[in-house]
């Protein structure tokens, strides 16, 4: 059976984590192909709320097996906080979650450095989430990287040491403090405690799988605006976070892909620095943010807001070949009287585009809108899509209009049970 992929279509907390969770049941395996601790994934039900930053987010639903695959970049440290969280939820995550021996390991030093660049940038600061996932991606590519299987190395503290003091040379230059006595000892208790979970071959594993054909979703962290190829460069992260990320950070084959599932807001945010060009500063852009608590799940900063963009999301839908979206938040733009949607950009020599162009870092590119009459009604309790009201039917059918994919999933809150199928193309 091929595998199911989930990615975000705009810079991020587009709602991966919720929708994840609802279609787990359906999967016999969730697997994360990219990212680590910068992702912050929220899960709710029965009244309580989770946030996953590298275990996958298929981890509450029992006898599913989550995967953290080659292509994340995983903090020990956080990873056994997230572990401890989960500890009074009787979850077997022993038994049930596989880390990759190629997944690379984030060292105290590599924060560090995330910290030193972010400094040294100034007002170009990226605006990172400071976990270190810039310079572990460097060292991956530079071939220095450390790997969780090297923790079963009888020589990987001397690895770990070679490692470090590269970077406490280029951390000097930084003028950084650097007693990582404290680090180190967390760090290395971390690793002792990392050892306790299956350490696999998990390109063999997931591929074993898809040859008995069980059904599996890759799980994506951010979103295809903040990929470091397609994203809107320098302000992206450091991995791939399209389509081809789940290839690489997972060892499957293109042709093993089956459904792209491509998750947007009914509206746009964005954390940290870089151009975004529907971005509202004024009362609705407040409200937007106060409505739909636009607070980042890891790092806790205010979330910009601003109208949905089609130009970014037809990019994004193109560069990852989804099949199927669904559309998170609608619940959030119910408090608005019009809705406005961007169509196209008007550049700075007043010609019009309507794609998604390499001077959107550069250039002040001035929204187009379409005006559409919102529904101006509570979302509340309505379980079928024909109850919604007509006005945000209306919505999502000029959505599908522009962008040519259909709309199969319609969110109205953040709790599992507020999720609607527009289609159940699901068994
Ligand atoms: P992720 O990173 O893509 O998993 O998304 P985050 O968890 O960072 O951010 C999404 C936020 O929106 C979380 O606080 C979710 O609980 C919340 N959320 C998800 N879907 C909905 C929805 O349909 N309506 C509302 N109001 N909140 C939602
Ligand atoms: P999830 O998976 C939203 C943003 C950061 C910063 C840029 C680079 O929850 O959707 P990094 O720490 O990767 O060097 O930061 O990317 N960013 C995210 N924004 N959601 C995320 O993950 C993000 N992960 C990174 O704010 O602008
Ligand atoms: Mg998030």
């Amino acid at each position: 059976m091929k595998v199911d992929l989930l990615l975000g279509l705009q810079w991020g907390d587009e709602g991966k984590g919720k929708i994840v969770d609802f279609l787990a049941p359906k999967y016999d395996m969730v697997a994360r192909f990219q990212g680590g601790p910068n992702a912050g994934h929220t899960l709710e039900f029965d009244g309580i709320k989770h946030v996953l930053h590298q275990i996958p987010s298929g981890i509450f639903r029992h006898d599913i097996k989550n995967v953290i695959g080659n292509g994340v970049v995983l903090d020990p440290v956080i990873f056994r906080k997230e572990i401890e969280a989960l500890s009074k939820f009787e979850l077997d995550a022993k038994k049930n979650l596989f880390i990759s021996k190629k997944t690379q390991l984030i060292l105290p030093t590599h924060r560090l450095l995330d910290q030193a660049y972010e400094k040294s940038k100034g007002d170009n600061k990226i605006g990172s989430t400071l976990k270190g996932i810039g310079p572990t991606y460097q060292d991956k590519i530079a071939r220095l990287g450390l790997r969780v299987g090297d923790i079963l190395s009888d020589h990987f503290k001397e690895k770990y040491d070679r490692l470090a003091k590269k970077h406490m040379t280029i951390l000097k230059t930084h003028e950084m403090e650097l007693d990582l006595t404290e680090y180190e000892n967390e760090f290395f208790k971390a690793i002792q405690f990392l050892k306790q979970f299956p350490l696999i071959e998990s390109e063999y594993f997931i591929n074993e799988a898809i040859q008995s054909n069980a059904p599996i979703l890759a799980e994506g962290a951010q979103g295809s605006l903040l990929d470091v190829d397609f994203g809107s460069y320098p302000f992206v992260t450091s991995s791939n976070t399209t389509s081809s990320g789940a290839c690489s950070g997972l060892g499957i084959a293109p042709n093993k892909i089956g459904e792209v599932f491509g998750i947007f807001k009914a509206y746009c945010t964005r954390v940290g620095s870089g151009p975004f060009p529907t971005e509202l500063f004024d009362e609705d852009g407040e409200r937007m943010q106060k409505e739909g608590r636009e607070f980042g799940a890891t790092t806790g900063r205010p979330r910009r807001c601003g109208w949905l963009d089609l130009p970014a999301l037809k990019y994004a839908i193109m560069i990852n070949g989804v099949t199927q979206l669904f559309m998170m938040k609608a619940d959030v733009l119910s408090i608005f009287e019009d809705i406005k949607v961007c169509t196209g950009y008007r550049k700075t020599d007043g010609s019009e585009i309507d794609i998604f162009p390499y001077e959107v870092v550069d250039e002040n590119l001035e929204p187009v809108y379409e005006v559409l009459k919102g529904w101006n009604t509570s979302l509340d309790g309505i379980n079928e899509y024909d109850d919604l009201p007509v006005e945000l039917r209306n919505y999502i059918d000029f959505l599908e209009v522009n962008l040519n994919v259909p709309v199969n999933i319609v969110s109205i809150g953040p709790d599992r049970t507020e999720t609607i199928w527009r289609n159940k193309v699901l068994a």
